[in-house]
């Protein structure tokens, strides 16, 4: 753009602007009460926060003891990561994690809901722990508390020790579920004097598939479906698992949940039969994690579909896997399927996406916003759920710097705002969703993509460290302090 166009341009702005205020259009503005162009209220307890994991922001990867993870040796791979990249240096939120408790302080939010290092506390998965490790979340939840903002932690946000992989090839051993449970015993026995609320595994159904299924993600394996279905009962196995650790070496009182990506089924036309077949889409398609985690048994249809490829189980494991939970948390994002009734089993018919569907700068990122009003609520239903939270909703963006310094993340402003009207609506008609993690504090490392999407309301230079506000924090903030929505 020349200069000498930007300066016609930019008159051609003013004068419109002008013809506004003659019109009268600026006085009205000014007439209007502060609440107009509010949204409902969201319910005074309604729990506000935001989320990020270890891996993708500590850096600090050779520290005080931490062994390694499969997402180091994975990152470290050629070809691996889109920007080749590594978590190495990350965020250094091992280092800076005061100055970032003070950027989630001035969000305003009441919660933050980070991930712990299985690796920093038993660097070899089992055995002796490293108390060091421990140590950084404690004087993580120290400063969190001491700031007025409520830790949910995460035992298992992906970053596997390596050790577990090479001795007994992780999830796919039951070992694993066994020393998972050793570790969350380990932590709950340490922080639930502190951290009241906990997230056992977060999003199964991403990193069982695409890590043991396809190969993308750590560690690279691409099994067979009789394998990869084994690997997903040994994680719903050590969920169970650490809830009994949890409910057994914790306070009194801890609450415990998983973290998961939901496969979100919507309505494609809201009628009554369109709606009971989501609802029957969702119990079916989710069945591998949390139709099992949240009904103690696997569908008859996963188990049909999957025939000599299902998992192997006992009726013990069922009932570890089935103990009740306090919450469950949806991390939700695209919709996954649009669907219609159908008079065929399954009974219902997945719609095939038209190229030109919306997405956002991820293009796994579809844009339907009515997807966080309708996987709550069909979860809800289906698994009588009386607490939910949304652990993860957000989006990358471009995020440029402007010539004044200011990222104007409009396109993040956009989808936030309809995503949150969404959930109000379900909040407003009963979806028990009690609290909302954005997803993410700050940029950072976007596993396969490395640095090259950025998700964060603050924009993190990864060569000087520095944090930049962006303006969906300012808009975030503003939804926080008035507990609704600006529409
Ligand atoms: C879900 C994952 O839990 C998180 O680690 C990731 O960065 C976001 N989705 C965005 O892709």
């Amino acid at each position: 753009m020349s200069a000498d166009f930007s300066r016609r341009h930019f008159a051609k702005l003013a004068g419109l602007a002008a013809l506004g205020a003659a019109t009268g259009v600026g006085a009205a503005e000014s007439e209007t009460p502060a609440s107009a162009g509010r949204g409902a209220p969201f319910p005074k307890d309604f729990l506000w926060g935001t989320a990020t994991s270890s891996y993708q922001i500590e850096g600090a990867v050779n520290e005080d003891g931490r062994g390694k993870s499969i997402w180091d040796v994975f990152s470290h791979t050629p070809g691996k990561i889109e920007d080749g990249s590594t978590g190495d240096r990350a965020n250094e939120h091992y280092h800076r994690y005061r100055e970032d408790v003070a950027l989630i302080k001035a969000l305003g939010v009441r919660a933050y809901r980070f991930s712990i290092a299985w690796p920093r506390v038993f660097p070899d998965g089992t055995g002796q722990p490293n108390p060091k490790g421990l140590d950084f979340y404690n004087r993580l939840v120290d400063e969190l508390l001491a700031s007025g903002i409520e830790p949910y932690a995460t035992l298992y946000h992906w970053d596997l020790p390596q050790a577990l992989q090479d001795r007994v090839g992780g999830w796919q051993s039951s070992d694993t579920s066994k020393a998972f449970a050793d570790y969350a015993a380990y932590v709950a026995a340490r922080l639930t004097d502190r951290v009241k609320n906990v997230f056992t595994v977060n999003e199964v159904g991403r990193f069982v598939n695409f890590g043991y299924g396809w190969g993308i993600d750590a560690p690279g394996l691409k099994l067979p479906a009789v394998q990869l279905n084994q690997a997903r009962h040994h994680v719903a196995l050590a969920h169970g698992l650490a809830v009994q650790a949890i409910r057994a070496s914790g306070r009194a009182g801890t609450r415990v949940g998983a973290a998961e990506n939901i496969a979100a089924c919507v309505p494609a036309i809201a009628t009554a039969e369109n709606i009971r077949a989501a609802e029957i889409a969702t119990r079916e398609l989710n069945a591998g994690f949390l139709g099992v985690v949240l009904e103690g048994r696997y569908t008859d249809g996963f188990l049909a579909y999957a025939g000599a490829d299902a998992p192997k189980f006992t009726a013990e494991e069922l009932k570890i896997i089935g103990a009740p939970t306090d919450f469950v948390g949806l991390n939700i994002y695209a919709p996954q399927f649009y669907v219609t009734a159908s008079d065929r089993a399954p009974g219902f018919h997945v719609l095939p996406f038209p190229t030109s569907f919306p997405h956002m700068n991820s293009e796994w990122l579809r844009v339907g916003p009515e997807v966080i009003y309708w996987a709550p609520r069909l979860a809800a239903k289906i698994w009588n759920i009386e607490t939910i939270y949304i652990s993860e909703n957000g989006t990358s963006s471009e995020d440029r710097i402007a010539a004044d310094g200011q990222v104007y993340d409009l396109d993040r402003i956009m989808f936030l705002r309809n995503y949150l009207t969404q959930m109000q609506r379900a909040v407003a008609e009963g979806v028990p969703i009690r609290g909302y993690f954005l997803w993410s504090l700050m940029d950072n490392f976007e596993w396969i993509f490395g640095y090259g999407k950025r998700f964060g309301l603050y924009r993190v230079d990864f060569e000087t460290q520095a944090r930049v506000a962006k303006l969906s924090a300012a808009f975030y903030r503003d939804v926080v302090a008035r507990n609704a929505i600006g529409v």
